[in-house]
């Protein structure tokens, strides 16, 4: 057997990527503020900002775009995909919305009040920012192995059950459901295993609590126990998936993931309990019940691609890219969150700047590098992220520097993450010459989006 694994697709059709030299960039970059966010798109060669909404639809997708539906209601394309959710949820409701964002924004103002505790692996920013804006505290209880970026264990996104037990012991009044998030983003897009779903729903059923997922990334999280968990290796991926959903009681979903479509998001439930709370709220936020915030047409896109997420070829291609990358990066000497997660690649930044000052933010110095070097854009997860500026000037630091790598689904072929890797071992190499930075003007909330730089 050839031991290359190609990617299991042909491009039918092409989108020209501009090539830029590195004096091209030093220019952009400057008039960027030093913050790739502030680029434009063109100006950049390999975009691996996020895999959200960013990949690229199939034929059939396509074809099925021009099947779409558009009336207002009882659109034909709203049974199609309903049926399709439901077969892969096993869930008999499926309510709509445009992106992941708003089926959080519609279920936690359907079901939370302020005072409410939320427990999760770990809370997306989105998932957080929606419960908190509520006056929800928003808890991450994921096992400890999941904040140790340099060990390896084959599902880092469990949950921690013992202090999952503690809170709804100590704190179950105040808890309107748990949830866990597959695969787990924030912790590097690590997988949750099929004993922890299973475990962590037990022990919310004994606590009374309803269990919903979050659920963007589940093809690759199913993939991962087919390849990872003992007595899965002869279940198709689809009927894991459906085995992971069996447990939950709701879920909600950006589409823009596994969905492989470029918008669109949706909340299942079990029961109708919460339906009309949140039918009500979904109308009012984006929509009628049978579109919410999708077109006919996206509907339609979504019905295909959530089939063709679960594709095993593709999905094998897919965990294998990431690792690849991995792979090279270890042989360059570069570090990173392992094992490679689903989605992306993590760079700790402190392997290529060791003796950077955490002031002069070494992750945004390396991600500025990366463009600089190769007009590679990937997203700074460190002390410019999740730092503070107080109203005292006294800035806080976060634990980790880190950039991530995010792929767009079917977009990059193996030369393109070759080149990266070379771009990287490149950028490792000439490490001295990397300039920190400081932050010259930022928002008092998200500063990361729109902050300007000078160098340090
Ligand atoms: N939940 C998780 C785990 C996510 O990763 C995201 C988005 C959302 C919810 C929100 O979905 O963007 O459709 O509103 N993650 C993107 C990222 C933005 O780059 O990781 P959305």
């Amino acid at each position: 057997m050839p031991k290359t694994l190609i990617e299991p697709f042909r491009i039918k059709s092409i989108e020209p990527i501009r090539v830029t030299t590195r004096a091209d960039r030093e220019q952009l970059l400057a008039a960027a503020h030093l913050n790739v966010f502030l680029l434009h798109a063109e100006d950049v060669l390999i975009d691996w900002l996020t895999d959200s909404g960013t990949g690229a639809m199939s034929s059939r997708q396509w074809g099925a775009i021009m099947e779409g539906d558009e009336s207002y209601a009882g659109a034909r394309s709203f049974y199609r995909l309903e049926k399709v959710i439901q077969d892969i949820t096993g869930m008999p409701h499926f309510v709509p919305t445009h992106q992941g964002r708003a089926a959080e924004k519609v279920l936690f103002s359907a079901v939370c009040k302020a005072g409410d505790v939320v427990p999760n692996n770990c809370h997306f920013d989105t998932t957080r920012g929606n419960l908190e804006s509520m006056g929800v505290q928003a808890l991450d209880l994921v096992a400890a192995v999941g904040l140790q970026p340099a060990t390896l264990h084959p599902f880092k996104g469990n949950i921690d059950l013992e202090r999952l037990e503690a809170v709804l012991r100590q704190d179950g009044a105040r808890i309107p459901f748990g949830m866990l998030t597959v695969t787990n983003n924030t912790g590097g897009g690590q997988p949750v295993s099929m004993a922890n779903i299973r475990a962590c729903a037990a022990l919310l059923k004994k606590h009374g609590k309803p269990f919903i997922m979050d659920v963007c990334r589940f093809a690759e999280n199913a993939m991962f126990i087919k390849m990872r968990e003992p007595g899965y290796e002869n279940t198709s991926v689809k009927a894991i998936a459906q085995e992971m959903f069996s447990y939950a009681d709701g879920a909600t979903m950006s589409a823009k993931k596994d969905g492989m479509v470029n918008i669109g998001g949706f909340i299942v439930l079990r029961s109708d309990e919460w339906l009309d709370a949140v039918r009500s709220g979904l109308i009012m936020m984006e929509g009628f019940p049978t579109y919410g915030g999708m077109a006919g047409r996206d509907l339609e896109a979504l019905a295909v691609g959530l089939e063709e997420g679960l594709d095993e070829d593709y999905l094998r291609y897919r965990l294998r890219t990431a690792e690849y990358l991995g792979e090279r990066l270890d042989a360059a000497g570069v570090g990173f969150v392992k094992p490679t997660g689903g989605h992306a690649v993590y760079i700790d930044a402190r392997t290529v700047l060791p003796d950077m000052p955490v002031a002069h933010y070494p992750a945004w110095a390396l991600c500025n590098a990366l463009y600089l070097e190769g007009g590679i854009r990937g997203v700074e997860i460190g002390s410019v992220m999740f730092g503070k500026r107080g109203d005292d000037g006294v800035e806080t630091y976060h634990s980790m520097e880190l950039v991530r790598l995010a792929f767009p689904r079917r977009m990059y072929t193996q030369s393109h993450f070759d080149y990266a890797a070379e771009v990287i071992a490149e950028v490792k190499q000439k490490a001295a010459h990397i300039r920190g930075v400081k932050i010259t003007k930022q928002p008092k909330f998200l500063r990361h989006f729109t902050a300007q730089f000078d160098w340090a």
